[in-house]
């Protein structure tokens, strides 16, 4: 028997507000159309004032909390991927921590779009370990609040949302028929940054703390980076393509995400989409779309997850889970 990461469960918090892409195209040179053939996005949920990353992040915690059957005394530690957070410190994982009222300790992770899967493997580590039990691992992100709203090349693609899911020690049988997180790979290549950076933050007050995207070259590193960051998580495991039952994407753009179904030749329902309704919400997007295929009851317990991300840093990484 071996120590692992299990998920116990999994929560969502999406903002009531919709945007449309026709109601964008009201505003901008942009049309329904074109962001639906380039880039699957019919919608996107956007954040009113009060929804800040560390709201939507402690309701999304509380609903995974609640599907794991877990109290906020069973949270050894919280680790927030995100971007925006709701200020440059304290973390926004403590923000959680005070309103759900749970001891351990709690960290922010930035590494963007891959946020949730850093935040994955950091968890996974420090319970095999030993030193954590029960870990909360959110993603949430209020992209719209660092959006050009002017840009049509980068503000038609994000949305808001959190994600969560609680992780819990546990004895499992060795090897990857086990049940838990079986791996996690991560990648950093800083001569990319930039590429997807956002420009200035509370140090750089003169610079437009907007998002900057070079969409085509992103898309080029994330089809071939994200290949590999698949196959390095099978071989790591001695397992195949064959062995995958879903593959849950970071929510970019729907032909990335066909594509890397496509290399593991999955059958379309095998590959969970959300980034038609929720656009990209960077670190928040796997955990959304976790929660939501989970929660519809199509996943089962002893299925096989490929999680994988790529975004500013460059960073990128993947997770390979046993439900
Ligand atoms: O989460 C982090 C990871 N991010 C990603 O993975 C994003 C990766 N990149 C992409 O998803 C795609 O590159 C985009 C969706 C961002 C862009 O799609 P594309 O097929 O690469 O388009 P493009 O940037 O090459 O632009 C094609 C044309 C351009 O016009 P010209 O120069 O050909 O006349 C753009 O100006 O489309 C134009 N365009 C638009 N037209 C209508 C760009 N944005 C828009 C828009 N509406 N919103």
């Amino acid at each position: 028997m071996t120590l692992r990461a299990v998920l116990a469960g999994a929560g969502s918090y999406l903002p009531e507000r919709i945007v449309t892409n026709a109601e964008l195209a009201d505003r901008i040179d942009t049309s329904d159309e074109w962001i639906i053939e380039r880039t699957g996005i019919r919608q996107r949920h956007i954040a009113g004032p009060h929804e800040t990353a560390a709201y939507m992040g402690t309701r999304a915690a509380a609903a995974a909390l609640a599907h794991a059957g877990a109290k906020a005394s069973d949270v050894d530690v919280i680790i927030l991927g995100t971007s925006t957070p709701d200020q440059a410190f304290p973390a926004t994982a403590v923000a959680v921590q005070a309103e759900l009222g749970t001891g351990g300790f709690g960290f922010d992770v930035s590494a963007a779009c891959s946020g949730f899967v850093y935040g994955l493997s950091i968890a996974d580590a420090m319970i095999r370990s030993g030193q954590v039990r029960g870990a909360l691992v959110i993603g949430s992100e209020v992209y719209s609040r660092i959006l050009d709203w002017n840009d049509r090349g980068t503000c038609v693609l994000f949305g808001d949302g959190a994600g969560a899911v609680f992780l819990r020690a546990e004895e499992q049988p060795e090897g990857s028929a086990g049940r838990g997180i079986l791996s996690t790979h991560l990648h950093s290549q800083g001569s990319l940054g930039p590429l997807l950076y956002v420009d200035g933050a509370v140090g750089r007050p003169e610079l437009s703390g907007h998002l900057k995207m070079n969409g085509r070259e992103i898309f080029r590193h994330a089809v071939s980076k994200l290949a590999s960051a698949v196959d390095e998580a099978l071989a790591a495991n001695g397992m195949h393509s064959a062995d995958v039952n879903w593959l849950v994407p970071h929510q970019a753009n729907l032909r990335i995400i066909d594509a890397m179904g496509r290399k593991l030749g999955l059958a379309p329902d095998r590959v969970v989409v959300t980034v038609d309704r929720h656009a990209n919400t960077s670190a928040a997007s796997i955990p959304l779309a976790l929660s939501e295929a989970w929660h519809s009851g199509r996943m089962q317990r002893g299925d096989l997850l490929v999680l994988e991300a790529l975004g500013g840093g460059l960073t990128w990484g993947s997770a390979l889970v046993r439900l």
